[in-house]
């Protein structure tokens, strides 16, 4: 007679994305997670902005290029993706095959968010049926489908300066990155009006006191960030080119202006060094994704135990947003830009 594992047959994804079943408090997590990637063939990749339990139990942590190069590479069955939706989307979208689960799904991003993908088609079609469409990861899959190259904030210099020098392109969705890569390129690309909710935030004011404060301090920031906050950063770079640069520069003191969460990598790779997170504009702890941090341990540990919630996507929209990603791994291959 076939065992029904009753818990797994009634484990249900709750309306808010995530599986609410109480966790044994003396159950060793970390333990368990391991057994499970052993048991079940998979791997957990997760995002620089998770909570530093998840980064210490993942079997890769990196930025946004790293994570779908890696989610190309492997050759688990599962992929246990810590992040937000748009790159639990990107790992599927280069792994139809394999099961791709995300500890919550309703995980999302403001900046992806900001651009829905039916008000950008009739933008484009109305007002720049011509132009050649650069988009940066951290949007739908019914974006990339609209798009003709993806990029990230690690490639996207590389990425932009391969194009014709007089191709018309429109950046999208993050109007911050695009404005920093319009300075980089020398380009005129039309910008969508998009934007990351937690680096918009940051306070210029505090930071130029801080700055005041911390003589000493290099001062490092994410392109995501509004212009006048670059404009004082010595450093600008994604989340691994920060970390690389707070880890090889000889300075010892850094105000970070990403989601903190990066910390905690940096402060591993340099014990002996100082990280100061930039601070936001009010009292709240804003730099912080709060999508980010929608996934918890114990909803890994859950995604695992049962595997859902799970990824799945309509095989022509995979396909579509297939050949931009594909676009960009391969440039950023001949760049030298993948590791
Ligand atoms: P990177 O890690 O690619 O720099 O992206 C930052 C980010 O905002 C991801 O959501
Ligand atoms: Fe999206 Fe910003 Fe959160 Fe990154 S930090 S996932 S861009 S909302």
């Amino acid at each position: 007679m076939p065992v029904i594992d009753m818990a797994a047959e009634m484990a249900q994804v709750n309306h808010r994305g995530f599986l609410d079943i109480e966790v044994d408090a003396t159950l060793d997590l970390f333990a368990e997670i391991e057994r499970l990637k052993k048991e079940k063939n998979a791997i957990v990749l997760a995002h620089y902005y998770q909570e530093p339990d998840i980064q210490d139990v993942a079997d890769y942590i990196g930025d946004s290029l790293g994570l779908a190069q890696k989610a190309k590479q492997t050759n688990a069955d599962i992929i246990v993706f810590a992040g937000v939706h748009f790159m639990a989307e990107t790992a599927k979208i280069l792994n139809p095959t394999k099961k791709v689960l995300l500890p919550d799904l309703k995980a999302g991003c403001s900046l992806s968010d900001s651009a829905p993908p039916e008000l950008f088609k009739r933008w484009k079609e109305e007002k720049y049926p011509n132009h050649t469409v650069v988009t940066y990861i951290n949007c739908s899959a019914g974006m990339k489908a609209l798009s003709d190259i993806i990029c990230t904030s690690s490639n996207a210099k590389a990425i932009i300066d391969r194009l014709p020098a007089d191709e018309p392109i429109i950046f999208a969705p993050d109007k911050n990155l695009g404005a920093w890569l319009n300075k980089q390129t020398g380009r005129n690309m039309v910008l969508w009006n998009g934007a990351c909710m937690v680096h918009e935030i940051f306070s210029l004011e505090k930071i130029v006191k801080l700055k005041q404060r911390h003589p000493e301090a290099l001062f490092i920031a994410h392109p995501e960030c509004e212009e006048p906050v670059l404009a004082i950063a010595d450093y600008i770079g994604s989340t691994t080119q920060l970390l690389k640069f707070s880890a090889t520069n000889p300075a010892t003191q850094f105000i970070v202006a990403t989601e903190t969460g990066i910390l905690h990598e940096m402060q591993k790779a340099s014990p002996h060094k100082t990280f100061i997170p930039a601070p936001p504009n009010n009292q709240c702890a804003c730099n912080e994704c709060p999508h980010m941090k929608l996934n918890t341990l114990e909803k890994l540990y859950l995604c695992m135990q049962y595997e859902t919630p799970e990824l799945t996507m309509e095989e022509d929209l995979r396909l579509a947003a297939l050949k931009p990603i594909e676009r960009m791994l391969e440039i950023s291959r001949s760049a030298g830009l993948l590791g």
